[in-house]
């Protein structure tokens, strides 16, 4: 396990993913009743910007760090308010220096009755994490393989919750693990909201990764997919994609609005593109391409 989110934190990626995550927990909360966040590669969990990891590769400038530089408009801003309004929170005296991860901004969302199960398998970060929820009792951290929350876990006590699969993606057949484990999840919870992370670089499985997705039958399943660059010259990640299952039904229009703004502001090239697409659900199978 090399992977460490530190020196990722704040980029392109992470502002998709951190963004639709806050519109999930906002739609779960329209209803009074308690639902529970379960994190299944939960990161540390808080980042300092400041740190000398994320100094070295930088990568938040060109994501959050561009983001808040930018004039969004009033409903692209409306429709990031929970994400933006966590990180206002977490730096009250301006500029940016803590970014939230995943498990603290759900965390920062919750009202009294809302519940985080976050699981971290690096024994370094899994302590870091644990730290950020000390004494916190809506939160349970766990050093477990997230893979295996996917069973134990599920249904949650609360009947409600969002699921997120966020895996560093660092070893070969992580895709095909995604699917099985999204498999595996649905057949214990079914109605559960689950949100899954996947890069998007030169030769990634994409195409086959979604018919496999669509050969589950799980019913409903939108795509959203932000690309920053061309992947003609670089292997690394030049875009990421989140598969959300039962997504609220605003959903669709909210990416619509949402993914060409974060599309034309984080843009590194003229090939930047935006997509979002019923992979099985409202609408006839997309086909993949
Ligand atoms: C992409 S990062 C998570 C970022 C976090 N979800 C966020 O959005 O802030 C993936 C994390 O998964 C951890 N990890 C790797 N394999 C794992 C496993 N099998 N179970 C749980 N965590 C794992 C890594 O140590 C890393 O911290």
């Amino acid at each position: 396990m090399n992977y460490r989110h530190i020196y990722h934190a704040g980029n392109f990626a992470d502002v998709l993913k951190h963004a639709v995550l806050a519109r999930l927990i906002r739609y779960m909360q329209k209803k009074d009743a308690a639902f529970r966040v379960l994190d299944t590669h939960a990161g540390i969990g808080l980042y300092d910007l400041s740190a000398e990891e994320a100094q070295k590769t930088g990568e938040w400038q060109g994501g959050i760090g561009k983001l808040l530089e930018t004039d969004l408009g009033p409903q692209v801003s409306e429709l990031l308010e929970p994400y933006l309004s966590v990180i206002r929170a977490l730096n009250p005296e301006g500029g940016l220096r803590f970014y939230p991860g995943s498990p603290k901004l759900a965390r920062m969302l919750f009202r009294p009755q809302d519940r985080l199960s976050a699981m971290e398998l690096h024994p370094e970060d899994y302590l870091r994490l644990h730290r950020v929820f000390e004494g916190d009792h809506h939160a349970r951290i766990t050093e477990l393989d997230g893979w295996l929350a996917l069973g134990a876990h599920l249904p949650p006590k609360e009947k409600r919750g969002i699921v997120l699969v966020d895996p560093p993606f660092e070893e070969d057949g992580e895709y095909e693990r995604l699917v099985d484990g999204l498999a595996r999840a649905c057949r214990r919870f079914p109605g559960g909201t689950y949100c899954l992370w996947y890069p998007l670089k030169k030769g990634a499985p994409i195409k086959q990764f979604h018919e496999a997705l669509q050969a589950t039958e799980i019913p409903k399943m939108l795509c959203a997919e932000l690309a920053v660059r061309s992947d003609r010259e670089t292997t690394g990640l030049t875009g990421s994609g989140l598969v959300i299952v039962n997504p609220p039904f605003t959903l669709k229009d909210e990416l619509h609005q949402l993914l060409p703004a974060l599309k034309d502001h984080l843009a590194q090239d003229r090939f930047a593109s935006q997509r979002a697409f019923w992979l099985r659900g409202e609408t006839k199978p997309a086909k993949a391409d």
